[in-house]
């Protein structure tokens, strides 16, 4: 039994890894910037000036720190138009089912999200109060794959890493779970999630992988 599960947001609780990536090539095609689904696995779970970077990376041009916050505050502009009328309705299928569950068995529940839009979501989503702990990603100093984040989310819920569960759909936030000694559950396909313990379609199927007694 674990006594704890961290959930990643972007991508497992509700679809906003793909206004993420509509966001992001809205702003590399602006700057002639061509980029695919499959490159775009590299970026999930990353944060916004280091998903800049390797964007920028795929142009010849040089950016100035300045551009480079211009870029990332424009990209951020097309995010929040995508997530502006999120409700309940926006949550996956499974999210409700496994978040009550999880609580009324008292598995403790934490978000380690590195997106710094993540409290608006889970309030929109209306889903804020299911967590103990939401890691506030601004006092996150280095991003997904690094384990920092895990890790404060199990810091701040107070149980050993060995016993969290981390889920996640990102290849870097798979890194991040098992590099902070946790069980990782991959959200999508094993091909792409290769570092993952385990993974399933959707949430759907989560709590047959966790005894709730
Ligand atoms: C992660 C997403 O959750 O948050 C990334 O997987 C995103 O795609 C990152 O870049 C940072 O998000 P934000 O909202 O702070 O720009
Ligand atoms: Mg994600």
């Amino acid at each position: 039994r674990y006594d704890a599960v961290i959930f990643d947001l972007d991508g497992v609780l509700t679809d906003t890894a793909h206004f993420h990536f509509l966001a992001w090539q809205q702003l590399a095609q602006s700057l002639g910037i061509d980029f695919d689904s499959a490159f775009n696995e590299q970026l999930k779970g990353v944060d916004r000036m280091g998903s800049l970077s390797r964007i920028l990376d795929l142009s010849d041009k040089q950016f100035s720190h300045d551009d480079k916050l211009k870029l990332a505050e424009l990209k951020n502009r097309h995010y929040q138009k995508l997530i502006a009328h999120m409700s309940p309705d926006d949550l996956l299928p499974g999210a409700i089912e496994c978040l009550s569950s999880l609580r009324l068995a008292k598995i403790k529940l934490g978000l380690a999200s590195v997106s710094k839009n993540a409290l608006a979501v889970l309030e929109s989503l209306e889903i804020r109060h299911y967590f103990d702990v939401v890691v506030d990603a601004a006092l996150i100093k280095h991003s997904k794959p690094d384990p920092e984040i895990f890790l404060t989310a199990a810091k701040q819920l107070n149980v050993s890493a060995s016993m969290c569960l981390g889920v996640e759909d990102s290849i870097a936030g798979i890194s991040s779970i098992k590099s902070a000694g946790m069980t990782a559950i991959g959200i999508g396909s094993s091909s792409v999630l290769r570092e993952a313990d385990m993974t399933i379609p959707d949430l759907r199927t989560l709590l047959h992988y966790i005894s709730l007694n």
